[in-house]
């Protein structure tokens, strides 16, 4: 198959790439690069560095499947630019799939987010109840999916609402709570957690990227929206499970801006077909393993905003 990722520099895309690359489909990646590029050479990929809203740039002839994954991926960086955030994430999605539809490519699979539900009293978060967005980036995820949806009968189309994702990649994240919590454990000995008893569902990332392989590989699948977080936990318990494996202290400030508390259920993704196989410990020990043999190293590219701050975004 030709399939071209936006954004296959980033966290998650980096690990898909390499993946689909090894299946042996022929892969075209379209990305700025803002946190540089891990991705090997191979004859079955194309790198194109550029920015999706240069949408000339977007080679989709012969495209089979969109994964689009270029956004401006967390909260404090879409409030650090919201123009940017909007451009990006909204506007350039509706291009992105207008031209597709054009270039007659069958299928958009879009990275959404598990947060457009915004907080809710439901103990199980299904596909059905409402989206209450909170925050710029929940809202820009949203509109994006909505604009998709406009054009169900033009293009096949799966948005996919990650919860929040751990694990080890060449292009790493240190500002996801699994991952960060690790790193202080392995850095400082001193886990800093904010109020603690919030409840959030995490993925690994191995899981993240099987489930677009799965929709990739079946297009036919009921066209819509997926949730896709299979372990629901206390942030508290998250920073404990980290000390199950790394000598640390967890330090707990009282101060917790971010009331988020929900229980993502993913039962539609499970009812589907889809088998998931990781859990946060796999995602702890990966980490603890690159941090231990020097092939994770402190730098500010591994946290968005500062990051995006850094380069003047
Ligand atoms: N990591 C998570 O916990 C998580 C959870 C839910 C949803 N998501 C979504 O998954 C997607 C991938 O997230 P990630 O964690 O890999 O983030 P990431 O920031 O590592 O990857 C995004 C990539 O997109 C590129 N990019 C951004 N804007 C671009 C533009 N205008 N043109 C071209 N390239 C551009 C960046 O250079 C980067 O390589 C994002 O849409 C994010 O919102 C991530």
């Amino acid at each position: 198959m030709n399939i071209l990722i936006t954004g296959g520099c980033g966290y998650t895309g980096t690990i898909l790439t390499q993946e689909l690359i090894d299946l042996g489909h022929n892969v075209v990646v379209v990305d700025t690069q803002w946190f540089g590029n891990f991705l090997k050479k191979n004859k079955k990929l194309k790198i194109i560095k550029a920015d999706i809203r240069d949408y000339k740039k977007i080679p989709l002839k012969n495209i089979d499947t969109i994964v689009h994954l270029a956004n401006i991926a967390n909260d404090p960086g879409v409030e650090l630019n919201q123009k940017l955030s909007w451009e990006v994430n909204v506007l350039a999605t509706n291009k992105l799939i207008e031209k597709a539809i054009e270039n007659n490519v069958k299928h958009f699979i879009f990275a959404s987010s598990g947060s457009v539900y915004g907080i809710k009293k439901e103990r199980e978060v299904t596909e059905e109840l409402s989206l209450l967005p909170i925050s710029t980036y929940n809202k820009t995820k949203m509109i994006a999916e909505r604009l998709i949806k406009s054009y169900e009968n033009q293009i096949r189309f799966h948005c996919i609402r990650p919860a929040t994702v751990c694990g080890f990649s060449p292009r790493m994240r240190l500002d996801v709570s699994v991952n960060m919590f690790v790193y202080q454990a392995l850095s400082k000995g001193e886990i800093t957690v904010f109020g603690g008893n919030q409840i959030r569902p995490n993925i690994h990332i191995k899981d993240l990227t099987n489930i677009y392989k799965y929709f990739i590989e079946n297009p036919d699948l009921p066209i819509g929206f997926y949730n896709a977080g299979f372990e629901n936990l206390k942030i508290i318990d998250i920073a404990k499970k980290v000390k199950q494996f790394i000598p640390t202290k967890i330090k707990i400030k009282k101060n917790n801006n971010d009331p988020r508390s929900y229980r993502q259920s993913s039962k539609k993704l499970l009812s589907i077909g889809f088998k998931n196989n990781y859990c946060v410990e796999d995602a702890i020990l990966e980490i603890k393993e690159k941090f231990e043999s020097k092939k994770l190293k402190a730098s500010d590219k591994h946290y968005t905003v500062k990051w995006m701050k850094k380069i003047g975004l």
